[in-house]
């Protein structure tokens, strides 16, 4: 396996290789923003979980079918280490594959991957478009209602809290926080 460099650049020209749908990116870049925040709040590497975060679904657009699968391949193709690649696959314990999430960094992108979907949805239902006023209580009113943003599994939210052993609330509020840093490169 060649060593790499791993850097923003080099992360962000490979999820472009494999991914050329504007929303596709704009969530990759609200997860990375997210994993960058609470790397952060906890004391851990930022830039490592950001890179997680933001090729975490680098597979999804070419290959739905075999989403968090066909990831390994291209990770290990392209010389990323092993617990990078073992952190994106994690992300799609229960739903696609059987590889569960183990390390912190692991916990927050299970938990945070369904909710910056939940987050921007709630922000284009507001009048202003805008993510700079928006609170905790109007995600999770919209957390409730199952029949908005149907496509967002709440009880992958809801177990990613468990793993991690944090509340909702503050879920939700810490990562609206993460995603307001890059507000405009996620149109928000
Ligand atoms: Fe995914
Ligand atoms: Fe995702």
């Amino acid at each position: 396996m060649p060593d790499i460099i791993l850097n923003r650049e080099v992360a962000l020209n490979l999820f472009n290789k494999y991914n050329k749908n504007e929303s596709l990116l704009r969530h990759a870049l609200a997860v990375e923003a997210g994993m960058r925040h609470f790397a952060y709040l906890f004391g851990e590497d930022e830039e490592k979980w950001a890179l997680i975060g933001l090729v975490h679904d680098i597979d999804y657009e070419m290959y739905p079918d075999q989403h968090c699968i066909k990831a390994y391949e291209i990770l290990n193709e392209y010389g990323w280490p092993d617990d990078y690649i073992h952190a994106v696959q994690s992300h799609g314990w229960k739903i696609c594959i059987d590889v569960e999430p183990e390390h912190k960094m692991e916990k927050t992108l299970y938990a945070i991957d369904e909710l910056t979907g939940l987050i921007a949805a709630t922000v284009y239902m507001r009048p202003d478009k805008s993510i700079k006023d928006l609170e905790v209580n109007s995600v999770k009113k919209k957390f409730k209602q199952k029949n908005f943003a149907a496509g967002v599994n709440r009880q992958v939210i809801e177990d990613g809290a468990s793993l991690l052993g944090m509340d909702l609330d503050l879920l939700i509020a810490e990562t609206i926080k993460g995603m307001k840093k890059v507000a405009k490169d996620i149109g928000l």
